[in-house]
Parts: structure tokens; sequence; C-alpha cells
């Protein structure tokens, strides 16, 4: 069976992984690009950006798993686009025509529309549903690969709580939001139903990696 992974999931010492008020101007709200500053300097992000140089070592493994094995996404409204971008009936997300994913993304909303596609392999389908049917249907598509939980933490914790994410690594920034999208709000226990490591990095980032026990 294809697993449900969750890769660079960033959050903040506080557990925020996205800031207070989302906006067009400010995708993570007041938290800025602070969450990602360790994720953008490695070399795999340089490269996707067709950049040269970029750090390697540990942060660099983390990120770079972004795109190892995957057959589609599944992510939320929130990832998506900013607040009320249902209204907007010509927003294709924030990536471009050529989006990074490369594969079905599956955007659950409850504002479904019809689904779009790009360029590159990327289609976006748009799905109310339980997050088991939603995983049903990008297993299907994934045709055996692995399925990415790409966030944000509302969607992942739905999924958490479902018992459905097979691997999560989260990536703890040294810094402290205060406010924002918390990822484990209502997780209580989550450790036992996890084998968990950690590694940190000379960056300051500690790297958490969650692999379900079995069930
Ligand atoms: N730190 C990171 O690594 C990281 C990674 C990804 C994203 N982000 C950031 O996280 C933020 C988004 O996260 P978020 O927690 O606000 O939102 P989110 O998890 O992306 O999406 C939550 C929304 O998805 C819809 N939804 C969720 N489950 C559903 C279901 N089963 N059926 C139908 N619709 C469902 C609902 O939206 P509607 O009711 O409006 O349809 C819900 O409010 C953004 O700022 C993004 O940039 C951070």
């Amino acid at each position: 069976m294809s697993a449900l992974r969750v890769n660079n999931l960033a959050i903040s010492l506080d557990g925020f992984a996205t800031g207070d008020g989302q906006s067009l101007e400010a995708p993570f709200g007041h938290a800025g690009e602070r969450l990602h500053e360790w994720y953008v300097s490695t070399r795999f992000f340089h490269a996707q950006d067709g950049l040269p140089g970029g750090t390697l070592g540990v942060d660099n493994a983390f990120a770079e798993q972004h795109e190892q094995g995957f057959g589609a996404e599944i992510m939320g409204a929130g990832k998506f686009g900013p607040p009320n971008w249902q209204d907007d009936p010509d927003w294709k997300g924030w990536w471009g025509p050529n989006p990074p994913f490369h594969t079905p993304v599956f955007v659950v909303t409850h504002r479904p529309r019809p689904s779009i596609e790009m360029d590159g392999g990327t289609t976006y389908h748009f799905v109310d549903a339980a997050p088991s049917e939603v995983l049903e249907q990008a297993r299907q598509a994934a045709d055996g690969a692995d399925v990415r939980l790409g966030g944000g933490p509302t969607v992942v914790r739905e999924f958490l709580t479902a018992g459905l994410v097979d691997y999560m690594h989260v990536a703890q920034v040294p810094i402290l939001l205060g406010r924002g999208v918390r990822l484990w709000d209502g997780l209580e226990s989550l450790e036992d139903a996890f084998d968990i490591e950690v590694v940190s990095s000379p960056s300051g980032v500690t790297h958490l990696t969650f692999v379900a026990k079995p069930r």
C-alpha cells in the first residue's frame, strides 16, 4: 500500500505552522518567510528555482525528500490560496502555470469547483469529502506511489486524528510566533502511535520524524 507522507512541515517552537493574518500579500501571515528560511537556503530549493549553490547537509537531506516517490498530493484550501480564493473563478493556486507538483493534487474544500489541468503534469481536483475518502481517491491517482500530505496544519491535523498518516517530517524552527494556526492542538498522546526520531541541524532547525507503528 502506498504511504501517506508529510514532508518538510515547518513549525515554530510554539507549534505554529503559519502565522496570523494570511492574505494574498502574506501567504504565511505575520510569520512571513521565517518558517522556511532553512528550506529556501538548501541546494534542493535553489535547484528548483534554477539557481546555483545552496546548503548541503542535514537540512538539504530532508528538503530533497519532498520530491521522492510521490504520485499525488493532498492539500488544504488554506494552502491553495488566500482566504476566500473560492470567490475568484480565475484563481489557480500560488504556483503559476507550471506548478512544482507534477502529479494530481487533491485540494480539500467545502466549496469545490471543476478540475484544472496545469502544465507539467499537475491537475488540481477539488474535493469535499472525509479524509479517508480523499486519501482513497489520491491513492488511486498515485497508482502505487506515495501520497504527499502537503499541509497546511489544519488538514495535517485532520488526517493525523483519523489515523491515516504513515510518516511525518516536522522541521521545528527556533522562533516563537505566538499566534497563527497550531499543528498540535487536539493531538494529545500522538506519540503513542508513532516511533519518533530527532535530528538537530547546525542551522538551529530540529528535524522530527514520526513513523506510524503498525495499526
Ligand atoms: N509550515 C509549513 O510547512 C506549511 C505547509 C503548507 C502550508 N502552510 C501554510 O498553512 C496555511 C494554511 O493552513 P490552514 O491550517 O490555515 O489551512 P489548510 O489546512 O490548508 O486548509 C484547511 C481548510 O481546508 C478545507 N477542508 C479541510 N478539510 C476538509 C474536508 N475534509 N472537506 C472539505 N474541505 C476541507 C476547509 O476550507 P473551506 O471550508 O474554506 O473550504 C479548511 O478550513 C497557509 O498559510 C499556508 O501557507 C505552511
